[in-house]
Order: structure tokens, then C-alpha cells, then sequence
């Protein structure tokens, strides 16, 4: 293994993308490799069995290109499967998890909102992890479901998305949250609607941030932060690139987004 080698990304789909630019952002010297497996999104609605499965395939793939080190920019994959790819992978792995604990622990009201996909809230991982925090807290958990497609045809500003977040949030508003905690990698691109959707009070957070730091903490421990940029982050998709391109490309950038049967 060396520093110059890639990091591997992948994710059901584009949300991940969200994590890629803190990542990118924090470790702007590291080549980064891109997966989108937007033709099996989404991962929620499926099995624990189906989800290790494409975890695999994804992570397999990544090796194989060169990567040094993986994340798992889903939390859904997270959830369900990050257990069994560090066991069968020498390359470190980093996984997403809904930010539960600073929510709960920052809360004034001791009420906060998840808002995550199935396969992520009926997880015993995330079950686990909410066991420990939100002992004394009231959490009202809610399944996004119809988000990540939405997303993923590129309908995260429409209105018909604006009706459908307002409605999955009527049951967190009722009950008065002060944090909103994004347990999806897709979610972050929901952000405009839903500060138009809460109470100027309510706090969202996600994971983002926490993962870049974790990356370079993970890598600068075993030596294999790169010391010079040498390319420009590459992306793949199975489904359609102008989607993803749309995604990575905001801001004026032209990264390389191709099709890629995996
Ligand atoms: N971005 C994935 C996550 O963080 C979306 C899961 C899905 O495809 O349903 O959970």
C-alpha cells in the first residue's frame, strides 16, 4: 500500500456525492475514485442479505482499482454490511452513521427527529447506537421513503418533493424537535426545501464532516496521506452519467463522470 493509491467511494446512488466534497474538501491532495450504483438504488427498501451483497460488489470493485482505503458513503450499507467487509478486507473501511449523538446530546428539548431509510432504522447497528444515547431523549424516527428516488432523478428542489418532506415531517414538527438528524447520504440535497419546512430553531445535521475527519485521521495514522495532487477525482455510474454529472459538476467543476456495467 502506498500514498499515492486512490480512495474508494461508494454509494447506492449520487448521495454519497455529499460526502465526497467534504472529503474532498478536507484532503484536497487525494485522488478519489467515485461509485455510483444508482441501477440498484435504492438500498433501503432491500434485505440485509441484498444490501451485504451489493456492499460487496462495490467494495470488491474498489480494491481492485488500486484503492487504499474505502468509504462506505451509505448509511444504509453502513448499517447492514460494514461489519462483514472489515472482516474480509485488509484495506481500512469507514462507514456512515446518523449523527445520533451530538443530536441527542446538544438537544435542549430533549426531542430530536431521524430521518433515514428502512434498511438504516431497522438496523441492529443503528439500534444499538440509539440505545446509547437516547436513553432520556424523545426521538421520533421517520423512514424517507420516496426520497432517494426523487433524488436520484434529480427532483430534490421540485415541489412535489417539497409536499413529500413536509408530510414525512408533519410527526417530528408535532412533536416539537430542535434537531433533525439526516441519516442519508442523499438527504444533505434536501437542505434548501427543508430549512423552508422547519422552525428557524431546528438544527440539521449530518454525518458528513465527522467521516472526512475520520478518513484523514484513519490515513495519516498509517502513513498514506498523499503528499501531492497528482489527478482529479473520476466518477462512475451503471445508470445515466449526465445525472451524477449534474451532482459533482455544480460549482463550476468538469470532473470526469462515465458509465461504467458494475
Ligand atoms: N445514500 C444511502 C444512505 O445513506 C441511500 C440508501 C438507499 O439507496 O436507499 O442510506
Amino acid at each position: 500500500m502506498n500514498a499515492s493509491q486512490p480512495i474508494g467511494i461508494f454509494d447506492s446512488g449520487i448521495g454519497g456525492t455529499s460526502i465526497f466534497k467534504e472529503v474532498q474538501e478536507l484532503l484536497p491532495l487525494e485522488h478519489i475514485i467515485y461509485l455510483a450504483d444508482s441501477k440498484n438504488a435504492p438500498y433501503g427498501e432491500k434485505t440485509k442479505q441484498e444490501i451485504q451483497r451489493l456492499s460487496f460488489k462495490n467494495t470488491e470493485l474498489l480494491v481492485k482499482m488500486g484503492c487504499k482505503l474505502v468509504i462506505v458513503a451509505c448509511n444504509t450499507a453502513t448499517t447492514n454490511a460494514i461489519k462483514e467487509l472489515r472482516a474480509h478486507y485488509s484495506v481500512p473501511i469507514i462507514g456512515i452513521e446518523p449523527a445520533i449523538k451530538p443530536a441527542a446530546l446538544n438537544s435542549k428539548k430533549k426531542t430530536i427527529g431521524i430521518l433515514a431509510t428502512k434498511g438504516t432504522l431497522s438496523s441492529e447497528l443503528f439500534t444499538k447506537t440509539a440505545g446509547l444515547f437516547t436513553k432520556d431523549i424523545h426521538t421520533i424516527e421517520v423512514v424517507g421513503k420516496g426520497l432517494v428516488e426523487a433524488i436520484e432523478e434529480g427532483k430534490e428542489n421540485t415541489k412535489e418533493t417539497f409536499l413529500l418532506l413536509k408530510e414525512l415531517l408533519q410527526p417530528m414538527l408535532a412533536k416539537g424537535i430542535d434537531y433533525l438528524v439526516l441519516g442519508c447520504s442523499h438527504y444533505p440535497y434536501l437542505i434548501p426545501q427543508l430549512k423552508k419546512i422547519l422552525p428557524a430553531g431546528v438544527t440539521i445535521i449530518d454525518s458528513g464532516e465527522a467521516v472526512a475527519r475520520q478518513t484523514k485521521n484513519v490515513l495519516k495514522e498509517a502513513e498514506l496521506l498523499s503528499p501531492k495532487k497528482e489527478k482529479d477525482p473520476v466518477f462512475y455510474t451503471n445508470k445515466d452519467p449526465l445525472i451524477l454529472s449534474y451532482f459533482v459538476n455544480r460549482d463550476q467543476k468538469a470532473y470526469q463522470v462515465s458509465y461504467l456495467d458494475f
